[in-house]
């Protein structure tokens, strides 16, 4: 087979010494990496004090956090190191076997449930990415386990173990949020239909020229919120006031991320924010997104009590949360948020 005819990335990396022409961004659109802001991050929320007496406090801080930088992460939130050790661990395992092995799980078409692939959206996209990725549906889990590798042989339970841990985390972020925003504290639970919940395992090999491509481009997230795991390799950036600002890792500790969900059912108090992943020359990264979402059938719409006919009047129409994600991966990953094809 020909170097260039290796569907994953980290088995294409070895073979070159140079970015290969499709994955080199145009002069307009690469990361600048030394315009990016290193000594400020994005708020840090801890959760010891969310279910005693100072819950407000807490509420309040994520609230600050969700309209100031629609970012913010972590500590204290229950999901202990051995969940996220065992996790980071079983995820590395599974992109160091062979390529033989891995394969049996590729797959470009965005509607599997369990797939590998790389890149974002081959079948649509101009300029790649580079990752590799693993994409597992993982609520409710008995749908789903059994389409998950089975090598490495603990990816099952170790994996299921930890989708148990930050679904239970982010139910109780989505309360937290409810009430941030004066809803019942049940609101969003109730606005997401049956829910459902998707992970991905995000692999970043070394790349030779990382000013010339990105790990992910600015994207917003599709879904109501995410819970990203990094591992200890920066990479990861936020917008925020036209720059980008690189969140470091802190261990154990989670970024949490308002989607466009969110976004729509808070009637833009809360912004989905654009953020980015780069690469470097000298260590692989892996992260691990949860996305927690809305059922496919669950009807999306601003909350009544936000919608104010002069103050804030309605700004979205509303659609299912499956005709959202159907167009979010049909476009690309674009700068231009996927929730202007569903203004008013
Ligand atoms: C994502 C994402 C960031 C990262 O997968 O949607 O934004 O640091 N990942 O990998
Ligand atoms: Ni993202």
């Amino acid at each position: 087979m020909a170097a260039t005819m290796k569907p994953l990335l980290t088995d294409l990396v070895s073979t070159v010494s140079s970015v290969p022409p499709n994955f080199i961004r145009p002069e307009s659109d690469r990361p600048n990496l030394h315009d990016v802001i290193s000594d400020h991050s994005i708020p840090v929320v801890d959760l010891h004090h969310l279910d005693g007496p100072n819950r407000s406090t807490v509420v309040k801080a994520i609230g600050q956090a969700c309209q100031n930088y629609g970012f913010f992460q972590v500590k204290n939130h229950g999901v202990s190191n051995e969940v996220i050790d065992k996790m980071m661990h079983v995820s590395k395992e599974f992109f160091h076997l062979p390529e033989s092995e891995r394969l049996k799980n590729y797959s470009d078409d965005p509607m599997k449930t369990t797939r590998l692939s790389t890149s974002f959206n081959v079948r649509t996209e101009n300029v790649s990415s580079w990752r590799d990725y693993l994409r597992l549906h993982c609520y409710p889990l008995e749908d789903y386990v059994n389409e998950w590798p089975t090598n490495p042989p603990s990816f099952r339970e170790d994996t299921a173990e930890y989708c148990n841990n930050t679904r239970r985390l982010a139910l109780r972020l989505l309360e937290a949020i409810s009430e941030s925003l004066d809803l019942e504290k049940d609101h969003i639970n109730s606005a997401l239909g049956k829910h459902a919940q998707h992970m991905a395992i995000n692999y970043y090999p070394p790349c030779p020229e990382p000013e010339l491509t990105y790990g992910l481009p600015g994207h917003a997230d599709p879904n109501a919120i995410t819970i990203l795991l990094q591992d200890g390799v920066p990479g990861l950036q936020v917008l925020k006031n036209g720059k980008w600002i690189a969140v470091n890792p802190i261990p154990y500790t989670f970024i949490v991320n308002i989607g466009d969900q969110i976004q729509v059912l808070s009637n833009d108090r809360y912004k989905s924010v654009l953020h980015r992943a780069v690469v470097n020359c000298k260590a692989e990264r892996i992260s691990i997104p949860t996305f927690y979402c809305p059922s496919p059938d669950a009807m999306i719409r601003a909350a009544p009590q936000l919608i104010n006919p002069v103050q804030h009047p309605s700004i979205y129409r509303n659609f299912t949360y499956s005709e959202y994600y159907d167009k979010f991966w049909k476009r690309g990953l674009n700068a231009e948020t996927c929730l202007d094809m569903f203004k008013v």
